[in-house]
């Protein structure tokens, strides 16, 4: 069992950071790496080796529909986002920043050659939506400058899964509006890069003493929900280009309570400039592939145009293990899927992640 032991390994070193001399913070870089999003032929054919394969040679699709050229410029969007996380990350490690050290070599060297995959095969996605756009004569997405939560190792893994469990359920929804708009070719592409997200949230949950396979059917997403959360990495202002993703910005949704594999009320935080919460709303939630879930949200505190309120997260009566979306709501629905859902959407998505 060489997998297991590794694995164990990898936990016990992660945890058991060396107490070596601390490197100063460096100066985040706001550069992406390898010339993109604009890399030359040859940039590019290192980015290949390092991803193990190469983008698709056969010709693009000669039409795409509206819906098509909108889950594009989101892929773009949230594929650069990536590309500026993962090579963050990669550089931690190599420059052995305080809280990205490892006590065992090999669990260090086995960790960067991973990494180094998913970097590139994150990279050739981005570069691939933005050809695609450039193909069907839009303007390609441009990067932002970004900003990330997260210290140490273990809390940057826990974030990675997180906004990958996101686009997991967001390239459901893009599959399906490639669907509609006939663009039966990149449906395809869309479904082997779910593939792809999915092997990496495998290795992300393992790191985190999960069992690989989150659930069954998981949690789906609406293009605008993955929008927002994104832009939760993004200086403001710093999009070139943003205004051009034809997608709703909501207000974002704090979870102040730490959520539990039970029933409880959560508390949530978020901002209402219209002065929504004068009115009744709720707190509605997306958990597989199942119907939305409806509670009503109590108002406890307006400060400003802050919220506080609570709602019951119904753990038991659901089994919602896995992914769950909140959204804080302006209609108690019923919803019939969640991109209903992100239509009455005020503020979200609030992110829950049990086992
Ligand atoms: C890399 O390390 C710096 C310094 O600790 C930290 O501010 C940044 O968030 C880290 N980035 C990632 C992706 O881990
Ligand atoms: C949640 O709060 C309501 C009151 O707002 C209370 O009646 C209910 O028992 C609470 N539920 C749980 C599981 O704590």
């Amino acid at each position: 069992m060489r997998l297991y032991a590794s694995i164990v390994s990898l936990l016990l070193a992660a945890s058991s950071i060396s107490a070596a001399p601390a490197k100063i913070a460096r100066e985040v870089e706001k550069e992406l790496p390898d010339g993109l999003p604009y890399p030359s032929p040859s940039e590019l054919s290192l980015i290949e080796q390092a991803a193990h394969g190469t983008l698709p040679n056969g010709p693009a699709p000669p039409v795409v529909s509206n819906k098509g050229i909108t889950n594009l410029k989101l892929i773009a969007f949230n594929e650069l986002f990536e590309v500026a996380f993962f090579h963050e990350l990669l550089t931690n490690i190599t420059e052995n920043v305080e809280g990205y050290r490892f006590t065992d070599s090999g669990d260090r060297d086995f960790v960067s050659r991973a990494l180094k995959a998913i970097l590139a095969q994150e990279e050739l996605h981005a570069i691939r939506a933005n050809n695609a756009l450039v193909h069907f004569g839009q303007t390609p997405i441009e990067p932002c400058e970004y900003t990330f939560p997260v210290q140490d190792f273990d809390t940057a893994i826990k974030l990675a899964s997180t906004f990958t469990d996101v686009v997991l359920g967001t390239l459901q929804d893009a599959v399906e509006r490639f669907a509609i708009g006939g663009d039966f070719d990149l449906s395809r592409e869309i479904a082997s890069v779910i593939g792809n997200e999915g092997e990496q949230q495998g290795w992300f949950r393992i790191m985190q003493a999960h069992i690989p396979s989150e659930l069954p059917f998981l949690t789906t997403s609406d293009l605008n929900f993955a929008f927002t959360a994104v832009q939760g990495f993004t200086v403001p202002g710093s999009c070139p280009n943003i205004d051009e993703i034809p997608l709703r910005t909501f207000e974002k949704l704090e979870i102040i309570t730490p959520p539990k594999a039970e029933s409880q009320n959560l508390t949530f935080s978020f901002n209402d400039p219209q002065d929504e919460s004068e009115h009744l709303l709720w707190v509605t939630y997306v958990n597989q592939l199942n119907v939305p879930t409806v509670q009503p949200l109590h108002i406890i505190s307006r400060e400003g145009t802050r919220v506080e309120g609570s709602a019951l997260f119904p753990y038991s009566d659901y089994e919602l293990n896995g992914l769950t979306i909140a959204a804080v709501t302006k209609s108690d629905g019923p919803f019939s899927d969640v991109n209903t859902v992100a239509k009455w959407t005020l503020a979200g998505p609030g992110l829950i992640i049990i086992d």
